[in-house]
């Protein structure tokens, strides 16, 4: 399957920073880039326009948001629209990250209400799933999985059919205890997960549930990335502090 590598740098980057990695990542990338692999950046919202420039005739490359509030426009202060966000550039949109779920509080409904609203209006969408430290330790791996993703299939409407979901949505595992904290799930652990999420989208789409990409994120580094993508059913990759530094995202990229 098509690998997908990409980049979430949360709240780091002004734009000049954010100007200077993206270049280095377009200048680097044609030396290391495989076959049929893609790079997705999100940058800070402030920072979209000018990665989405530096990207500019890179195929490959394509910028997407953090963050976005599910309405067309209206009275909602402080939040941006995914029109907004595709005017300065941005191509796809994440949703239900760990860190909008546990600091922001989103809830597994509101995640799937992103979701369905980012795709019905054109952006292509990562839908981030994962389990805490806690819920795996009590054995809740499947159940919470399946909560997550039970709240976006039932609330995606009969008229989006699952085929027109293919290239254009795409599952990140991420257990929550791995990200940012340095410790990797194991093979064994992420070949279970990304299993499950497999028999999963399968059983919420038949066959079409085959076709979707389902990357692994928490504690990517370059040392790790190429024996994790190379397990079954890891599609791609999501990178939080190991793509702040352009070489180190490059690694990440070719490995
Ligand atoms: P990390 O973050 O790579 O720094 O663990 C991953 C993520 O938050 O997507």
């Amino acid at each position: 399957m098509h690998k997908i590598i990409a980049a979430n740098w949360k709240m780091y980057k002004n734009r000049m920073e954010a100007a200077t990695t993206a270049a280095e990542i377009s200048a680097g990338l044609p030396g290391v880039l495989p076959e049929g692999r893609e790079v997705v950046v999100f940058p800070p919202a402030t920072a979209i326009e000018c990665v989405a420039q530096a990207f500019r005739g890179q195929k490959a490359l394509t910028v997407g948001a953090q963050n976005f509030y599910p309405a067309p426009e209206g009275a909602f202060t402080g939040e941006v629209s995914v029109d907004m966000l595709r005017d300065v550039g941005a191509e796809w949109v994440l949703a239900g990250h760990s860190e909008r779920r546990h600091i922001f509080g989103e809830s597994d409904e509101m995640v799937a209400r992103k979701a369905v609203f980012a795709l019905s209006h054109g952006m292509k969408t990562m839908l981030c799933i994962g389990e805490t430290l806690e819920e795996r330790e009590q054995g809740h791996l499947y159940v919470v999985l399946e909560r997550q993703l039970t709240a976006f299939f039932s609330s995606k409407p009969d008229a989006m059919a699952d085929e027109a979901l293919t290239g254009r949505f795409v599952i990140a595992y991420e257990p929550v205890w791995a990200i940012g904290t340095g410790r990797v799930a194991g093979p064994g652990e992420v070949r279970e997960a990304h299993g499950v999420t497999r028999a999963l989208l399968e059983k919420f789409m038949g066959e079409t549930g085959k076709k979707l990409p389902v990357l692994y994120g928490g504690s990517v580094k370059p040392d790790n990335a190429g024996a994790l993508i190379a397990l079954d059913n890891v599609d791609g990759l999501l990178v939080g502090g190991a793509s702040l530094e352009a070489q180190s995202f490059l690694q990440i990229i070719g490995a």
